[in-house]
C-alpha cells in the first residue's frame, strides 16, 4: 500500500506503528512460550496438551507475519534485534510454569497471555475503528483468533 494510503489515515500512523510494533513483540514471546511448553509438557494425557499448543503456537507465529507485513505497508519497520523484543512488548514475558505436569498452571498460564492479546487487539481495534480500514480488519481477525485460543483452553479447566 502506498502514499494514498498512508496520507489518507485518519489515525496518527507514528502512534498506530509503536502500537503494532509492542503487539509484534508480545506475538514472538506468546510463540516463544508456547513452543517451549509444547515441547516440554509432560505428564498423563500430554500429548493432547502439546497438539493444544502447539496449535496456538502456530496461530501466534502467523500474527507475528501478519503484524510485521502491516507495519511496513504503514511505512514503518518491525523490531529488528531479538533482544529488544521483551523491551518492547506490552507485557513482560509469559514464563511458562516450571511444573510441566501441572496442567492448571498451564492453562492459568496461556490464558493469562491470550486475556493480554485481547486487550492489545481490543485497543487497536477500537482506535482504528472508522478511520483505519485495513487495520481494523487485520487486528478484528486476529483479536477473533486471540479469543478462540482462550476460549480452547477456558474449555480444559
Ligand atoms: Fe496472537
Ligand atoms: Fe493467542
Amino acid at each position: 500500500m502506498g502514499k494514498k494510503f498512508r496520507e489518507m489515515s485518519g489515525v496518527d500512523l507514528k502512534e498506530l506503528i509503536a502500537d503494532l510494533n509492542r503487539a509484534y513483540c508480545d506475538e514472538w514471546l506468546a510463540y516463544y512460550a508456547y513452543t517451549y511448553m509444547a515441547s516440554v509438557v509432560s505428564g498423563k494425557g500430554y500429548e493432547d496438551m502439546e497438539e493444544f499448543l502447539k496449535k496456538i503456537a502456530a496461530d501466534e507465529l502467523e500474527h507475528q507475519g501478519e503484524v510485521a507485513d502491516m507495519i511496513i505497508k504503514l511505512g514503518g519497520m518491525p523490531v529488528r534485534a531479538f533482544g529488544d523484543i521483551e523491551k518492547n512488548a506490552n507485557f513482560p514475558y509469559p514464563a511458562p510454569p516450571k511444573e510441566t505436569d501441572d496442567y492448571d498452571k498451564i492453562i492459568k498460564f496461556v490464558m493469562e497471555a491470550e486475556g493480554g492479546a485481547i486487550e492489545v487487539y481490543r485497543k487497536i481495534a477500537k482506535k482504528t475503528f472508522g478511520k483505519e480500514d485495513v487495520v481494523y480488519q487485520l487486528v478484528t481477525h486476529i483479536l477473533s483468533e486471540e479469543v478462540t485460543h482462550e476460549e480452547i483452553f477456558e474449555n480444559l479447566k
